[in-house]
């Protein structure tokens, strides 16, 4: 038996119940099509799309326990890091189209898949660079309610500083999805991610919840916060 509930108070982020198995969805914005091997589902007047925690790290964190969040309809969001689209794609239908979500990656095979996805998906703008120089992007990107970062680069955090600097509304949040073996193979990871936060908090934001992707991805932290002056 299938049982669908409204994921807390997120909007457009549903739960799946199916045989002991719990999973999210959102709302498709272009019905009928998919984005990757999600599955479709007829729900009220709408159509869902599954969202694998085992495919995407904010679905993971979401699953995980996250308190808070800061997508909804119509944010606007600068996304590091989007490869052919996966995670963005759900924020896409969250966002809706009076949403924002610029999606850099500087993989050219990966943006081939990309740009395929936002042909479809009218909120989502794909912008092939290299997230370490983000004033080349000046020109495509505005001011976000939120910077994600999944770039596994060792510098991942000093990547999202600077992007920071130029693209955060003083009221933005931050969400990094942390690869401990990213940044160093030899360094236990609790190590890694202590560095990391201190780094962040140095820089002047304030880690607002810290979580663990397992089961869904091993060995990473999942940190969500804000500028220290807004809180
Ligand atoms: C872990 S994957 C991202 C997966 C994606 N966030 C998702 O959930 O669907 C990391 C991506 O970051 C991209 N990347 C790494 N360094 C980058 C950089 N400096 N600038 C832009 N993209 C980068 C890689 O090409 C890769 O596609």
């Amino acid at each position: 038996m299938v049982e669908i509930l409204e994921f807390k108070n997120f909007q457009g982020v549903y739960q799946i119940n199916e045989n002991g198995q719990r999973t999210l969805a959102t709302v498709n914005l272009t019905p009928g099509k998919k984005v990757y091997d999600e599955t479709l589902i007829k729900f009220k007047n709408e159509e869902l799309r599954t969202w694998n925690p085992f495919r995407s790290k904010l679905a993971a964190a979401i699953l995980n326990g996250l308190e808070e969040l800061p997508i909804r309809e119509g944010s606007s969001i600068l996304y590091l890091g989007a490869a052919s689209g996966t995670t963005c794609s759900h924020i896409s239908d969250i966002v809706g189209g009076r949403g924002r979500l610029y999606c850099v990656e500087f993989s050219p095979r990966a943006i081939r898949d990309l740009i395929t996805v936002c042909e479809e998906r009218k909120n989502m703008l794909p912008i092939l660079a290299d997230a370490r120089f983000p004033d080349r992007y000046s020109p495509l990107c505005g001011l976000v309610d939120l910077i994600y970062c999944d770039i596994a680069q060792p510098d991942q955090s000093k990547i999202l500083v600077d992007n920071a600097a130029l693209y955060l509304k003083p009221s933005g949040k931050i969400m990094i999805a942390i690869k401990a073996r990213s940044i160093d193979v030899t360094k236990p990871p609790a190590e890694i991610f202590k560095n990391e936060i201190e780094f962040l908090e140095k820089k002047g934001f304030k880690i607002i919840q810290k979580i663990k992707l397992e089961p869904y991805t091993a060995d990473h932290i999942f940190l969500y916060g804000a500028l220290k002056t807004s809180i």
